[in-house]
């Protein structure tokens, strides 16, 4: 496998290049919330109206001055304690986020937060989707989000008493009403992270990537029915910064050239360098879908586009944590969505390539 791989030699200052704004606001970030959400149908139109496919790497990532964007909210029990891990999709016109929301009991439910900016956000009053059967009774936690047809397919992981911590999934055309179809591959003991790439892939199949410490390849034909073609491993975190472990980000990008961006989170096993133990940062991989089943990745950055910089990345519920997941492309920007130290949502902007 390493045979194969590319790694970009990308020098950090470069990734990081324009990340010059580190301010901490003081206290939780203003509420604005509405128990009006936004009117969504199969007919809503999806992606900015100027779209560019992007060329990989997207580089120069900057983090917004005055995150934190969105943080617990003490008028709603449901999001009084943590509000992080988005995923993200630009619906009629407005950036539509999916967040994990922690109540005191650190249950966690889904929230529904829109923009018409990307960074000021208004929040629906309720928990768009909530514990209801038995293989999720302890929460539903981190969304992905593609939506194919009209139809979302969100992705979350389930946690039970009875079944540990599963990879579930549910379908809906108005982001409010759920269809359940359940724990994605019920036979695997332990399962999170599901990105799926939101087209039919040159085997016939749609392809997920799932796993939260090697990336293994799911295949299905309709979006609801998985199976693995192999048990092999898709990817392994294999530099300093993502060797204890890697888990997707965002689901894949479809790049100009036909192959596909791939935003992941890795961990690093040791503290060395500019790095600490634990500390989960944000990296891109290159892959192609029609290298079916094995992969491996045809590149890989050298160095993470977002470390946790801030201190509330680096002291919160969970320290040294930047997670991302999502990502979209909004008014001439790509807008990178992510938790900060399991406590707050924060966001990055990175340039259109021309
Ligand atoms: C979508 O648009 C079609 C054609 O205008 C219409 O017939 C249908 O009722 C619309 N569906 C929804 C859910 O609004
Ligand atoms: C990234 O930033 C560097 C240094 O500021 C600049 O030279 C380069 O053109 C930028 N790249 C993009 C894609 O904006
Ligand atoms: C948190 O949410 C769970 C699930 O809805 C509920 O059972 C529990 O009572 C809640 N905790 C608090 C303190 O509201
Ligand atoms: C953010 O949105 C809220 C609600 O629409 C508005 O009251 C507030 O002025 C906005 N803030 C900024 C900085 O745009
Ligand atoms: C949910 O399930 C119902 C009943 O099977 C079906 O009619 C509906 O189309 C489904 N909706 C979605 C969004 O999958
Ligand atoms: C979505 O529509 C395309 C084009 O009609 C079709 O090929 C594909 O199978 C559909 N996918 C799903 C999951 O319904
Ligand atoms: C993967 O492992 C399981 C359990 O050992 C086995 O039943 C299955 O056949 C394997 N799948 C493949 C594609 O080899
Ligand atoms: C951001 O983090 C990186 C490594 O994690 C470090 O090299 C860099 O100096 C940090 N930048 C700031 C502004 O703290």
């Amino acid at each position: 496998m390493a045979k194969s791989l590319l790694v970009l030699s990308l020098l950090f200052a470069q990734s990081l290049a324009g990340s010059v704004s580190f301010v901490k606001n003081d206290g939780t970030p203003p509420v604005y919330e509405s128990s009006t959400p936004p009117k969504i149908t199969s007919n809503s139109t999806q992606g900015d109206k100027n779209y560019k496919a992007p060329l990989f790497p997207i580089l120069n990532w900057t983090q917004y001055e005055n995150n934190p964007i969105l943080g617990a909210n003490q008028n709603r029990g449901w999001e009084a304690s943590y509000v992080y891990n988005p995923t993200a999709m630009v619906i009629d016109d407005m950036v539509i986020v999916v967040y994990r929301a922690q109540n005191s009991s650190l249950i966690s439910t889904l929230g529904l937060a829109w923009s018409t900016d990307g960074f000021n956000f208004t929040r629906y009053t309720e928990p768009i989707f909530y514990p209801t059967e038995s293989y999720e009774n302890k929460g539903t936690e981190d969304p992905r989000l593609i939506r194919v047809n009209g139809t979302f397919y969100l992705t979350y992981t389930g946690w039970s008493d009875d079944d540990g911590v599963k990879l579930c999934q549910a379908t809906s055309t108005d982001l409010l009403n759920w269809n359940k179809t359940g724990p994605v591959l019920p036979d695997i003991e332990h399962s999170k992270s599901g990105a799926i790439l939101n087209e039919r892939q040159p085997d016939g199949n749609y392809h997920m990537h799932w796993g939260d410490e090697q990336i293994y390849l799911a295949v299905s034909p309709d979006l609801v029915h998985w199976t693995m073609p192999t048990n092999d491993t898709y990817a392994t975190g294999l530099l300093q910064w993502e060797q204890k472990l890697i888990e997707s980000g965002p689901p894949p990008v479809k790049t100009r050239d036909g192959k596909w961006l791939k935003v992941y989170n890795g961990v690093a096993d040791e503290t060395k360098g500019d790095y600490v133990e634990g500390q989960y940062s944000t990296g891109q991989m290159l892959i192609d879908p029609s290298l079916f089943p094995y992969g491996p990745p045809l590149a890989r950055l050298e160095t993470p586009i977002l470390t946790p910089n801030t201190t509330d990345e680096k002291e919160g519920q969970v320290n040294n944590v930047l997670f991302s997941e999502g990502l979209v492309q909004f008014k001439g920007q790509w807008l990178m969505y992510f938790g900060e130290a399991d406590t707050y949502l924060g966001v990055a902007s990175a340039p259109v390539q021309p």
